[in-house]
């Protein structure tokens, strides 16, 4: 079963529905309506952070006025060739003459990388030159140095984070799309987090109200790890969803998550996607072999196994499937995360108590906590009644006992005093 992504669902579909960024948006309508293979520019170069809308207003506004869209992989050199074929070839008049209706995008110009960095750039650069559509460049950084020789072409619009108030009012519009009741305070929080990436913000939207009719700040726990675990969920997707063995392990490797945590996150979410037995056991044996390399880490500092831990918890786990992908699992939690606050509220329970305790006789709480508190549980466990009246008189809360007795004796308890 596979699941929409809301930023998807809910991208703008017209240049009207763009947000924040809708001057930018409107120039490039307006490029694409003037533009001429004699005239300057010769394409946009749109560059901003992640997530405000830059390729999303390319989309809207291909949408909106009926063109083509061919989009150009600008790290795949033989993406790049097959265009420059395709442009030579388009000016060879036919396509005019039939008059197509067609931009070429391409997106993620500043990913270019590697050796083929000149072919790359050049090879755009000799499509610049050449071509007899509009061309609309995407980057995120357009001073890049490497990308000093396409600039002269282009001229320059530049995206801005998006507003958090601006983000809210998204996020409150999918709500009311999605029947989800929102706590308009919970929409301010995760639009605050989101510092202006507006997808950032709605996948974290998704993730804690899909499926549910109201969402109040307390199902805001989930997200409040979200600073520091920004890219778990993207590195999850790599690795499920990736292509090579090496492109895995690079995700797990060089992810801000920190590889124990990403350790709990695979643990807890694997089983999602197998899809038979074998796969599933073939992964988890890949999880309990990389388990076993982090101990001797821990034991022993033997830093050098880390990368035996990264290619079985990324690759190991996600090649043990025959079949590939399967629709966007709905990530859990690890659910050590709640047991540990689950923990923390026992931990702070019986603190209380401890004090209370500690102040009615006269100790130092640690000293209750250790030699009165054991007393205390085994006369309320004995004798409700004489328990109803200790903790009555010691006066701790009647839904703190639950963390220190018996929950048949603190039923009881709570009844004898209410
Ligand atoms: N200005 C915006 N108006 C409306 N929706 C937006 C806007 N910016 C982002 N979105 C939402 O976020 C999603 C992602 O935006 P988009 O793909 O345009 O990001 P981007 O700027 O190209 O980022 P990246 O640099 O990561 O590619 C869109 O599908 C849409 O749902
Ligand atoms: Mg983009």
């Amino acid at each position: 079963m596979s699941r929409l992504l809301w930023a998807e669902k809910y991208a703008p579909r017209k240049v009207s529905e763009v947000v924040e960024n809708r001057k930018a948006a409107e120039r490039v309508v307006e490029f694409i309506l003037n533009w001429h293979p004699d005239r300057k520019p010769k394409a946009l170069l749109l560059w901003g952070p992640a997530g405000v809308g830059k390729t999303a207003s390319v989309y809207a506004a291909i949408n909106e006025l009926g063109y083509d869209l061919v989009e150009v992989n600008a790290s795949d050199k033989r993406s790049l060739d097959e265009i420059r074929r395709t442009v030579g070839a388009a000016s060879s008049l036919s396509s005019l003459v039939k008059g197509g209706k067609r931009v070429i995008l391409v997106d993620e110009v500043d990913g270019i990388s590697g050796s083929e960095d000149k072919g790359g750039i050049s090879g755009l650069v000799e499509i610049l030159k050449k071509t007899v559509y509009p061309v609309i460049l995407v980057a995120n950084d357009a001073w890049d140095p490497k990308l000093a020789p396409i600039r002269d072409f282009c001229e320059l619009i530049r995206y801005n984070r998006i507003r958090s108030n601006v983000v809210a009012s998204v996020l409150a519009k999918i709500c009311e799309r999605e029947g989800v009741e929102a706590d308009p305070l919970v929409l301010k929080k995760i639009a605050e987090n989101a510092k202006g990436d507006l997808r950032a913000a709605i996948n974290d939207l998704q993730m804690v109200a899909e499926g549910r009719r109201s969402i109040t700040m307390d199902d805001l726990g989930v997200l409040s790890l979200r600073d520091q675990e920004k890219s778990v969920f993207d590195t999850l997707k790599a690795i499920f969803y990736g292509k090579s063995a090496q492109g895995m392990i690079m995700a797990a490797s060089s992810s801000d998550v920190d590889y124990e945590l990403l350790m709990q996150w695979m643990c807890e979410n694997t089983w999602q996607h197998m899809q038979h037995p074998k796969e599933l056991a073939d992964a988890y044996n890949a999880l309990s072999r990389a388990d076993v390399f982090l101990g001797r880490i821990r034991n022993r500092q033997h830093w050098g196994l880390l990368s035996y831990v990264f290619a079985l918890m990324s690759a190991g786990v996600s090649l043990s499937r025959e079949t590939s992908g399967g629709g966007a699992p709905k990530y859990q939690f690890p659910s050590w995360v709640k047991d540990m606050s689950a923990a923390r509220a026992r931990r702070n329970a019986l603190g209380g108590i401890a004090s209370k305790v500690g102040e009615k006789c006269h100790v130092s709480s640690k000293e209750a906590f250790l030699s009165y508190l054991p007393y205390i549980k085994f006369i309320i466990e004995a004798n409700p009644e004489v328990g109803a009246k200790l903790v009555k008189w010691l006066g701790i809360e009647p839904e703190a006992i639950e963390f220190l007795v018996s929950k048949e004796a603190a039923e009881k308890v709570k009844k004898i005093l209410s």
